[in-house]
């Protein structure tokens, strides 16, 4: 199926509030003025609301949990381009001087990588041993807020993708001998350390890929002597071909779809599904339409994302493949709060490519 060849495809990282601020605000919409004003004034009284129990030092779960309800129902009630123009107001307010003293909201704000959603935020709310410094060394208030956030259900979704992950790879390593993996913005690879297949050496090769060098050298640190090997490599670099990958058992893209625009993630839909072999599977996920923290990590995190229906996942699926030569399936996380596509390509398993 032919996608507009035209595309323009970002520089290595597709990680940009830019971008992905293009992709939500449509055009054709102008903000009334009048009804910014009412809504700045809305906000205004949520974020006060919020300063004041703060500074009356009222537990801190509860104030987040209000707050994030509070700004996720403004979200739903306004127009995109309205609620463009009510982030940057939430992000001045002094009530961001408490929130980002929660080391997950203050690293996802600050980016001391440069984009957004870089793996040691995913560290952060896998509890993951690594960023146990980060924590620890927050304010008081500030691990109070990390119990809360770290415990909001779109991580609580975050830390099932990561178990889904390993379990399929297992899967794949039940179903084939000498299973090959690629895992594209593959970040820490933290699914790595939950996979048995991995740790009784039943994998041929498990290649990570991620636009961050850093990442990569991480997991070619931590992974070192097991069939996990990391590599630098962008998805335009995967779009026009330019690394000699070979074809794998289990192709899978977690934490990036939420990034790409439809066109984008078709495109690469197409391109995994060459690197796939007979028999074998493309997995995908996205965070869900269903979230509720959303208000919240697009005002205090500065972390916009493409949320995604079942029907959206569909359509990317559906630009992308032949529906008569794949079987397909999209399905919700416990939660749904993340949604993941799943295309297997048909054939028999260990027929040539
Ligand atoms: C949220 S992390 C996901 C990590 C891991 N896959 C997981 O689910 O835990 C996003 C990763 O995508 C990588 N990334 C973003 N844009 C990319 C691109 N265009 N090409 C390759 N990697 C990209 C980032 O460097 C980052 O490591």
């Amino acid at each position: 199926m032919a996608l507009n060849p035209e595309l323009k495809i970002d520089e290595a990282s597709l990680i940009t509030s830019r971008l992905v601020k293009k992709h939500k605000s449509t055009s054709a919409e102008t903000v009334d003025p009048a009804e910014l004003k009412t809504r700045a004034a809305q906000l205004a009284l949520v974020l006060d609301l919020a300063h004041q129990a703060f500074a009356r030092e009222e537990p801190a779960g509860p104030i987040v949990d209000r707050l994030a309800c509070r700004l996720h129902e403004l979200r739903r009630d306004v127009a995109p381009d309205l609620w463009q123009e009510l982030i940057p107001l939430a992000q001045q307010h002094r009530v961001a001087d408490y929130l980002k003293q929660d080391p997950f909201t203050r690293w996802s704000f600050e980016k001391p990588r440069g984009y957004s959603g870089d793996a040691t935020l995913l560290d952060i709310y896998y509890k993951h041993p690594s960023a146990n410094e980060i924590v620890a060394s927050s304010s008081e208030l500030g691990r109070a807020i990390y119990a809360y956030t770290s415990e909001a259900a779109s991580s609580v979704a975050g830390r099932e993708r990561r178990d889904i992950l390993a379990k399929t790879v297992d899967e794949t390593a039940a179903r084939v001998e000498n299973a090959e993996v690629l895992a594209i913005a593959c970040g820490h690879l933290r699914e790595a350390e939950l996979s048995t297949a991995l740790a009784r050496k039943q994998l041929k090769r498990w290649i990570g890929l991620d636009q961050d060098p850093v990442s990569v050298g991480t997991v070619n640190r931590d992974l070192a002597g097991t069939a996990v090997e990391a590599m630098d490599g962008s998805v335009r670099g995967l779009l026009r071909r330019a690394y000699p990958l070979g074809t794998f058992d289990l192709v899978y893209a977690s934490g990036l779809y939420d990034y790409l625009p439809l066109p984008v993630g078709a495109r690469l839909l197409q391109r995994a599904m060459e690197l796939v072999k007979p028999g074998g599977e493309f997995l995908f996920a996205n965070f869900s339409n269903e979230i509720t923290t959303d208000g919240y990590m697009e005002t205090f995190m500065d972390w916009p994302l493409i949320l995604r229906s079942a029907d959206d996942m569909w359509d990317i699926i559906n630009a992308a493949v032949d529906r008569n030569q794949v079987d397909a399936e999209v399905y919700y996380g416990s939660n749904r709060n993340i949604v993941y596509g799943s295309i297997r390509r048909r054939g028999e398993q260990g027929a040539p490519a």
